[in-house]
């Protein structure tokens, strides 16, 4: 009653659709994008003791990334050469992230930060295929749910878990900018997009039986075209010139 004098009807109406849709998307509330913490925690598998050194072939990848930056602003470098850490060893514990730092002469804060920012770094260890479902209001509307649902059934995980075989991690994420082929979901490096919970449901048998399935739209159009014939931009493009005043 007391909320209700406070906020009145329609304030209660929306306060309570806001917990509704707050339960829903929570991941992010309490964990980082992503799912992860934002708090880094030593654990046995993930502490500054971890092992982690640049192979060779990376450290001369670094040396190239860094020649890509002028002198002075070789910091900015921090996130390919993070993203190389992380390649190299599945996941990024932070004797990586503290490595980064060396290498690039920044304190270990500076990476912590650009580490803890970004959802495309795995701080804690993660499945051979991330699968990371975009539920943002887009994808949402086109169903994402079911597909996030599809997931969740056949492997057997919660978002945040990876499989019992160690192959997959569901992941719940924001817009990744594919919203014009939604639902979509990214797998490691690509995208597979237009999902239904069929198409789902093959993906994931065909990357457990050790194939990898066609990335992209899955409703058999060509990347972002029209899904039917075109609606705008049908008359030919007028040419250069054109709209300008004759007199310039
Ligand atoms: S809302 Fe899902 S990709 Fe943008």
């Amino acid at each position: 009653m007391a909320l209700r004098r406070l906020l009145g009807q329609r304030g209660v109406h929306y306060f309570g659709r806001y917990l509704r849709c707050a339960s829903l998307h929570n991941t992010s509330q309490v964990y980082g994008g992503g799912g992860q913490l934002f708090v880094h925690r030593d654990s046995p598998e993930n502490n500054p003791d971890t092992p982690f050194e640049f192979s060779g072939d990376n450290l001369k990848r670094v040396e190239a990334i860094l020649k890509n930056y002028p002198e002075g602003h070789k910091a900015a470098a921090v996130i390919p050469v993070l993203d190389l850490a992380q390649r190299q060893h599945g996941w990024l514990p932070i004797s990586a992230m503290n490595s980064v730092a060396k290498l690039l002469n920044l304190s270990r804060m500076r990476v912590y930060e650009v580490a803890t920012f970004y959802t495309m770094f795995n701080r804690s260890p993660i499945g051979k295929f991330h699968l990371q479902v975009c539920t943002t209001t887009p994808c949402m509307l086109c169903d994402s749910t079911s597909i996030v649902e599809t997931i969740k059934s056949k492997l057997n995980i919660d978002v945040g878990e990876t499989s019992a075989d160690g192959l997959f991690t569901l992941t719940e994420v924001e817009c990744l900018g594919a919203c014009v082929n939604a639902p979509m979901v990214q797998i490691n490096d690509d995208y597979y997009e237009d999902l239904t919970v069929k198409d789902t449901e093959f993906i994931l048998d065909e990357f457990k039986a050790g194939r990898k399935p066609k990335a992209g739209p899955y409703n058999g159009r060509c990347a972002a075209e029209p899904i039917k014939e075109l609606s705008s931009l049908t008359e030919p493009p007028t040419g250069p010139g054109f709209g300008v005043r004759s007199d310039l």
